[in-house]
Formats: structure tokens, C-alpha cells, sequence
């Protein structure tokens, strides 16, 4: 494990507690006054916080040993990548130029989750980095976040043909990698971008007008669906939806919400 001041260690406990949560465990027994120690003098704060309040008097789950075997729930992004290798899990893998797996920080509280990549994603082999990108990278900017502090992904990992819509197999192969990563991440927020995006994380038929401006719930996480950025960039009215919408995620991450928009 790398030595990261408790950052991986407390990402794991997190991992964990939620997982165990999902699947309905409210409480564990007991937690002995050294694992409590421990987990301050290691961690810190955040680590105490969680021992008192989400599992009072219960004891911290093992951190696996070297060689024991892996844990689902602390998958790295890293791992996810390598078992999707040179994916043909469905027949994108055989048109595209690059598999575009996810950029930016494995801890961010943040991420932006689209559809699929385009061309200029498809090349480049990075999501978001044609001119939709360009302008979801300016929205990230207006929230106070570098590019690199948040994490961006697709739901599919590679280009449909011409851009066409995915097909239910292909969303279907490549979903479930999408959602492995963003629990790896462990993000605060999800955003999702898009009718397409919103409508599978969240297994909605509504429209996008309908599902935006709210929180929903995706694995534990709130999720924010919003307009996509190639629908601002031919209706650009409609940014001052999108900017709302972020207010609300940014009011959810801790962050000062900026009173002008660009
Ligand atoms: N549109 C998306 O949904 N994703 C990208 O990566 C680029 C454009």
C-alpha cells in the first residue's frame, strides 16, 4: 500500500462502510478504544468521524494483509483498466481508434459522467476534449475545480460509429465498468451529462428537463443529472439551467458559490 498519510486507508474504510451499508448492515458489535486511537493518530479527523458516527462502538474492518485476497470494494482505478484490456466485449472494440477509459484524480469528490466519446475523444483517447469538452472543461473552472482535481468518464468506453446512439448490448457490456469506477472513486457528487447519461445511471425513462435541477440517488451517491454540453453549445440559453444545477452541487461539496457565471 502506498504511503499517502491514511488517504488510501480511510478511502477503503469509506468503500467498505458504504458497501456494507447497501447491503443493509447498520451496525457492527464493537469497536475496542486502540482501534479508535489508531484511527485518529493515523488518519486523523475524518477517520474518528467515521468510527463515532456512522458505526458507534463498532470495530474498523481488516485492512487486507499483502497477498490476502483482493477486496471488491477497493478496486483501484488502475485494476478496472487492466481487466478491461483491449476490450471486444461488444462490437465497438472493433471500429474504434482508442479505448477512452476516464481522466483525472482517483480521489476526486467530483464526477462528470457523459455518454460515450466522440470523434476527437476517440483519437486522442481522453474524454471531453472536443469543443464539448472544451466548454465542460470551462464549467468545471467556473466551480472552482481544475480539470485534473475531478474525474470525467463515459458510459461507454468507446465511439459508436458516426456518433450514433449506443445500443442496449453495448451499454450493457460497458456500464457495469463505468459504475465500478466511479466506486473506486468514491466521489461527494456525480453529474451526469446528458439525457443518455442521466437515463441509464439512473434507469429513468424521463426526460432530461424532467430529471435536472434535483439530487437523485445512484449507489449512496447524489447524483445531478444536467443538460449536456453539446446541447448548451446549440442552445446556449440553457446554461443558465446547467450553472443552477452546479450551484447545488457545489452548495454540496462545501465549496463558496461564485455570484457571477463565467
Ligand atoms: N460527449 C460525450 O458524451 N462524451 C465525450 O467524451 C465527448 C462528447
Amino acid at each position: 500500500m502506498e504511503h499517502d498519510g491514511g488517504r488510501a486507508t480511510i478511502a477503503s474504510l469509506r468503500r467498505y462502510l458504504e458497501e456494507l451499508r447497501e447491503t443493509g448492515v447498520d451496525g457492527l458489535p464493537f469497536a475496542t478504544e486502540a482501534l479508535r486511537t489508531a484511527a485518529v493518530s493515523e488518519s486523523g479527523e475524518v477517520l474518528a468521524t467515521a468510527c463515532s458516527t456512522v458505526i458507534p462502538s463498532t470495530p474498523l474492518p481488516v485492512v487486507p494483509e499483502a497477498g490476502a485476497a483482493p477486496d471488491p470494494v477497493s478496486e483501484t482505478l488502475d485494476a478496472i483498466r487492466n481487466e478491461l484490456g483491449e476490450c471486444q466485449r461488444c462490437q465497438l472494440g472493433a471500429s474504434r481508434t482508442s479505448l477512452v477509459y476516464g481522466v483525472g484524480s482517483p480521489r476526486a469528490r467530483l464526477v462528470f459522467v457523459g455518454e460515450a466519446p466522440g470523434r476527437d475523444e476517440d483519437l486522442r483517447g481522453e474524454p471531453f476534449v472536443g469543443e464539448a469538452g472544451q466548454l465542460l472543461t470551462k464549467i468545471i473552472q467556473a466551480m472552482g475545480y481544475a480539470r485534473d482535481e475531478v474525474y470525467i468518464c463515459n458510459v461507454l468506453k468507446c465511439r459508436p460509429p458516426g456518433n450514433r446512439n449506443p445500443h442496449p448490448e453495448e451499454i450493457e457490456q460497458c456500464a457495469p465498468f463505468m459504475l465500478r469506477q466511479v466506486k473506486a472513486i468514491g466521489p461527494v457528487v456525480v453529474v451526469a451529462l446528458g439525457t443518455f447519461a442521466a437515463q441509464t445511471l439512473l434507469g429513468s425513462k424521463e426526460p432530461i428537463s424532467k430529471l435536472r435541477g434535483r439530487f437523485h440517488d445512484y449507489h449512496g451517491i447524489p447524483l445531478m443529472p444536467t443538460f449536456h454540453p453539446s446541447f448548451l453549445l446549440r442552445n446556449p440559453a440553457m446554461k443558465r439551467e446547467v450553472w443552477e444545477d452546479m450551484k447545488q452541487v457545489m452548495k454540496k461539496l462545501g465549496k463558496d458559490v461564485p455570484s457571477i457565471k463565467e
